[in-house]
């Protein structure tokens, strides 16, 4: 079969059974193409609790899938590749952030969505990269422990300096990837183009930018501008749907590095075998975790809406 012919039977399929797919913008473009909402890690958790649906098919990572079950838990929701999960998510364990809470008192636990529903049940407050600086700014308490990613940590800590902020040193292997040196590379090779950043790439990165902010953050800066160059330093599948949606405008990858194992294991197979009943994972979770975890992201729902 074709692309298109298998893009055409997962569309009959899905209509037929009522099941809504959501896809994180790192997924590929015959992904996309046959996705109800495709948006940042954000988006997809808003979007996931307004569908009428009675199934979800999640495009994207682990924790995305768990994050939609925690706010549909009427919903079945799959899982399309099981091996997908996200190593920043695994960076930090329970025992790890009791120890770490140990050593901050009296501050209010704030994770990254990339976390485990487990470690979840142990913050106070969910975020992502798109709501991080509103949330905190929302925060009664000024003393703040981010988890894990002390990158986008910093740069909500930036924005927000009469609150105090601890970290953890964890962080996403791929955007970290990028470098000081990369930045020097690309700008040299394409001198009028912009450079858009994801929060989760290092300070020194985040520093050269002339954007930086969540995955839509970025598409909808390169989308918006009037400049037709630029350099994107977050995952490269949004260089090509970047280039998708602007074919008169350039885009540049920051670096070979950045491009996520994980996010690209999904395949339009895997939607397929999904929705055939031969594939993916129905996720569930324990009642303590659905309790635990959910306070954490309906909080996130509440002060990021
Ligand atoms: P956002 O979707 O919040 O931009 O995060 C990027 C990411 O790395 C998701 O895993
Ligand atoms: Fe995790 Fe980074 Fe991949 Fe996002 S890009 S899923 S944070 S490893």
């Amino acid at each position: 079969m074709t692309v298109a012919e298998i893009q055409e039977e997962i569309l009959r399929m899905k209509k037929e059974q009522d099941v809504c797919i959501l896809a994180h913008a790192y997924q590929g473009q015959e992904i996309l193409e046959v996705a109800d909402y495709t948006g940042d890690s954000y988006g997809l958790s808003v979007q996931a609790s307004k569908s009428s649906a009675k199934g979800v098919i999640m495009c994207g990572v682990r924790f995305m899938a768990e994050t939609c079950k925690i706010l549909c838990p009427d919903k079945t929701v799959w899982l399309a590749n099981p091996q997908a999960g996200c190593p920043m998510a695994e960076q930090l364990d329970v025992k790890g952030l009791r120890e770490l809470k140990e050593q901050y008192p009296g501050y209010t636990v704030v994770a990254y969505i990339n976390t485990t529903s487990e470690l979840k049940t142990e913050c106070d407050v969910c975020v992502t990269s798109s709501s991080s600086v509103q949330i905190c700014s929302r925060l009664e308490n000024d003393k703040i422990l981010f988890i894990p990613d002390p990158n986008l940590g910093h740069f909500t800590a930036e924005k927000l300096p009469e609150k105090t902020f601890a970290f953890y040193n964890g962080g996403c292997p791929r955007h970290l990837a990028a470098s000081a040196e990369d930045v020097r590379k690309a700008k040299e090779a394409h001198p009028q183009a912009l450079l858009l950043v994801h929060p989760e790439c290092a300070p020194e990165v985040v520093k050269e930018a002339d954007y930086a902010g969540s995955t839509t953050g970025i598409m909808d800066y390169a989308l918006k501008s009037d400049d037709l160059e630029f350099i994107i330093g977050t995952e490269n599948s949004i260089v090509e749907h970047l280039q998708f949606a602007c074919p008169e405008k350039r885009f540049y990858p920051l670096a070979a590095s950045l491009t996520c194992m994980d996010m690209k294991l999904t395949t339009l197979m895997d939607v397929y075998h999904c929705l055939k009943g031969s594939g993916g994972e129905e996720i569930r979770l324990s009642d303590e975790i659905m309790e635990g975890a959910g306070r954490c992201i309906r909080r996130m729902v509440e002060l990021g809406g």
